[in-house]
């Protein structure tokens, strides 16, 4: 890591130390089976438990309503297709918004194919659902309304606890992924009126390959993965204890931490915003200018490619990501950046830096020396930049 500037804490971040301190002893020396009945098997048991009230207080839950899973693309899935196929009785019509993480959107496509219902709402240019379209899009049929807390591209926050108000007064079930909320954004269950919530380890300062589940006492919702009776009978597989252990101890972190982490990563990206403005002109921040995550800066240049960009921010040992996905070969625009109206070429010139923990005053005076040298030269060489575009 040591001259590292990582600014890439959206796509993932580093297991914190004091994390992985608690996940070795689960990776050596109590090593057993959580269903063995001996005493080494029975330390692996008793481990997830109190990992499981970590998780729950960090979203104002009760332990019996989270269930570990492998991570936010299986919390995703299993929150909508388990209400999919639980509720064929009642209707199969879904709706979700049109910036959400691709784990929501090919879910929710999958199941229209299957003979399913989708309304996929609009956002506004700021990357906002209006709880309005949401209200006029429910249908008899509609079983589930999945959006968003946080954009993992732009940041944006949704106005959640209207949108969950909505649904309980229609009798919908509400399901939030919130991978990049918690652990980085007050996040309550209660307040939200959520249902369901989707959330990851690794993007708190835990392990990949483990997330959880929130799901309200009395939820319709079937089980995705049958075998063993792990997880009360909910979700079948051996348990990942050391991954469960080791997103117990991030949650608890991230809580003790949460008012002092917001403040010190948006004064960051504040600092980061302001003097790439002044220094780069043609210039736009994507995403909410107020309503969003702490520590997320998307901007667009224009006339330049954000992968060109990225690629000399890595030579200077600088991480961080473009709005838009590469995808075996060829150049896919971001359909976040494209829902919020930016013009196909737009989409190419941006990028996020997300802060975390490990930034610091002068990681901010370096990366904005470096985008205004790197933007600059960019643009000499470029055949479309012209000044004055945004
Ligand atoms: C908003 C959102 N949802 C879901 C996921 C998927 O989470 P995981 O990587 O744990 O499968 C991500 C990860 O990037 C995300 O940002």
């Amino acid at each position: 890591m040591d001259g590292i500037i990582y600014l890439d804490h959206a796509a993932t971040t580093p297991v914190r130390p004091e994390v992985r301190r608690e996940m070795m002893i689960y990776m050596s020396d109590y090593f057993g089976n959580a269903s063995s009945l001996y005493t080494l098997g029975q330390m692996s048991k008793k481990a997830i438990d109190p990992a499981r009230e970590k998780v729950a207080r960090l979203i104002g839950a009760s332990p019996e309503e989270v269930y570990f899973t492998s991570g936010g693309s299986e919390s995703d899935n299993w929150a909508i297709k388990g209400t999919f196929f639980a509720k064929q009785d009642k209707g199969r019509h879904l709706i979700t918004s049109a910036i959400e993480h691709h784990a929501v959107l090919d879910t929710c496509e999958q199941l229209r194919k299957m003979g399913g219902g989708l309304t996929v709402l609009p956002v506004d240019s700021n990357g906002m659902v209006d709880p309005d379209d949401v209200k006029n899009a429910i249908r008899p049929d509609t079983i589930l309304i999945s959006v968003m807390h946080a954009n993992n591209e732009i940041g944006t926050i949704q106005p959640i606890a209207e949108i969950g108000k909505i649904a309980k007064e229609a009798g919908v079930a509400f399901h939030v992924d919130a991978v990049q909320t918690v652990g980085h954004y007050p996040v309550d269950v209660d307040a939200m009126n959520c249902d369901l919530l989707s959330l990851s380890g690794h993007k708190l300062y835990g392990p990949k390959g483990v997330g959880a589940m929130y799901m309200r006492k009395g939820t319709r919702v079937l089980s995705l993965i049958h075998g063993g009776g792990q997880e009360r009978k909910r979700r079948a597989g051996t348990e990942n204890v050391p991954g469960i252990v080791g997103l117990g101890k991030a949650a608890e972190l991230a809580m003790a931490e949460l008012e002092k982490a917001i403040e010190r990563e948006s004064a960051l990206r504040n600092d980061l915003l302001k003097k790439l403005e002044t220094a780069i002109p043609d210039s736009h921040l994507n995403g909410h200018p107020t309503q969003r995550l702490s520590n997320n800066l998307n901007i667009s240049f224009a006339g330049v490619e954000g992968e060109a960009i990225l690629l000399r921010l890595d030579r200077e040992g600088i991480c961080a990501s473009t709005g838009s996905a590469c995808t075996t070969g060829s150049l896919e625009p971001s359909h976040v950046l494209m829902a919020i109206g930016l013009k196909h070429e737009q989409t190419h010139g941006s990028v996020r830096f997300t802060f975390g923990r490990s930034n610091v005053a002068a990681h901010v005076d370096f990366v904005a020396k470096v985008m205004e040298k790197t933007v600059n030269r960019l643009r000499e060489m470029s055949p479309t930049y012209v000044p004055g575009e945004f």
